[in-house]
């Protein structure tokens, strides 16, 4: 390992090209952001014991201590190694590399678990080193508007990985046979009745989507381009667990007829009878969240559904699923800082409010299982070099969801905002809204 205190972080470090170098001021508040992020997702991980940090539940879901070194290795991989600062350590990119081929062979995914070297503590002081490194760059102002847009893409990846954090955690504390919860002190949603299941109607035309060139968005919601939308209805609010108890109980788990061919071979190969993290409990039904096992809730919004659930779901109602550009559309006209994040502190879908006639909940809660196949829009192009593996080489069998949950940062999520998953995915916070033809 490299002592950095005893190596010049900017050995060469490097002058800004081409566009305006940026102010002094852009400079100190994206340093304040950056501190801000990078304590953010310390502090999601400080009420973890070290035993905690290390836990893998299945392939798909990585340990904390992981999330933490790459999140790190991100920076210090895109970000200080063009400014010429010295690696903290050879073994860093191998151990904590996700699947960029560019930057070189892994770990394999399935076994991120298993690294109990480097220590937790060796894994904080390599971010307190990079931290540093990141800090006194910007506080030197010789960085150029390229490495800045990696930082700063560096800081919405980071805070995706926030989200990442609290899934996977649930996913390692709720399938442990005690239930454990996350926090002791995490309060509770109240229990209460769901807003009335209205449908919003919307006219169709030709209509703009995506990120437009200003600000920050990811390469896979650009560019704008126009698509045509057939009139449509929307549901005002995802289906709530009485909707999902009424599927049950009218025997939808066990009707081919509601499924698509895939997930009715998932229904019968993974014996699902519920949405994940359902127990039964003393004639009813509890519910795992991160406080521990709870009666359900009927009103809460309903979550960790697949898209094969919520497409039978859908199909059962009568419904369909929205398509993300009829998504977008309706998101388009939202606020997207209204809606239950992470800074609530609920860390569980509430049930849905308002009088049905409104749409509620569109951000924050669940993100919403979208009709659409995740694929590139008309005229994209993914980042150059390593990042144009970011999010363009995953276009092929996962579904687009939308609209962020009760995991996401405020802030982080936009009417553009695509995220994607396989269609049998269901430990992330995934719920279902419903659509119609008009
Ligand atoms: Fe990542």
């Amino acid at each position: 390992m490299v002592d950095d205190a005893a190596v010049s972080p900017f050995a060469s470090i490097e002058r800004p090209a081409g566009g305006a170098a940026s102010s002094e001021h852009d400079l100190h508040d994206l340093a304040a952001r950056f501190a801000a992020v990078r304590a953010r997702t310390l502090q999601l991980c400080a009420p973890l014991s070290v035993e905690d940090h290390l836990l893998q539940p299945m392939a798909d879901a990585s340990p904390a201590k992981w999330h933490l070194a790459h999140t790190t290795w991100f920076f210090e991989a895109f970000v200080l190694e063009r400014l010429g600062a010295a690696s903290f350590s050879p073994e860093v990119g191998f151990l904590f590399n996700s699947y960029y081929e560019a930057a070189g062979p892994r770990v394999e995914r399935a076994r991120r678990g298993m690294l109990s070297r480097p220590s937790l503590e060796r894994v904080h002081q390599y971010r307190a080193a990079v931290d540093q490194q990141v800090l006194a760059a910007l506080a030197a102002g010789a960085v150029s508007p390229a490495t800045l847009a990696r930082l700063e893409l560096g800081l919405h990846h980071e805070q995706q990985h926030q989200e990442l954090i609290l899934t996977d955690l649930k996913c390692a504390l709720g399938t442990q046979p005690t239930s454990p919860a996350y926090r002791a002190d995490l309060r509770r949603s109240k229990a209460g009745a769901a807003a009335p299941l209205g449908f919003r109607g919307f006219e169709g035309g030709i209509v703009e989507l995506g990120a437009g060139a200003e600000g920050f968005a990811f390469d896979n919601e650009r560019p704008r381009h126009r698509a045509l939308l057939q009139p449509f209805l929307l549901a005002t609010r995802p289906i709530c667990n009485a909707d999902v108890l009424a599927f049950i109980r009218e025997g939808g788990y066990r009707d081919p007829q509601h499924w698509l061919s895939d997930g009715w071979q998932a229904v019968q190969s993974l014996r699902w009878e519920a949405p994940m993290y359902w127990h039964h409990r003393d004639g009813g039904v509890a519910i795992y969240d991160l406080t521990g096992l709870r009666a359900i809730d009927p009103g809460q919004t309903a979550c960790h559904l697949s898209y094969y659930e919520a497409d039978a779901i859908a199909r059962w109602s009568g419904a369909r699923l929205p398509t993300e550009q009829e998504w977008e559309w309706a998101a388009s006209m939202v606020d997207r800082e209204q809606g239950n994040f992470i800074e609530d502190d609920l860390l569980h879908p509430a049930a849905a409010p308002g009088d049905g006639a409104a749409l509620a909940q569109l951000f924050g809660d669940v993100w919403e299982w979208t009709a659409s196949s995740y694929g590139s829009y008309p005229g994209f192009r993914p980042l150059a070099g390593a990042l144009g593996e970011y999010n363009g080489k995953f276009m092929s069998g996962q579904q687009v969801l939308r609209g962020g949950s009760c995991f996401t940062p405020r802030g982080h999520v936009r009417a553009s905002y695509r995220n994607f998953f396989p269609p049998a995915a269901r430990w992330q916070m995934s719920g279902v809204r419903l659509a119609r033809d008009a």
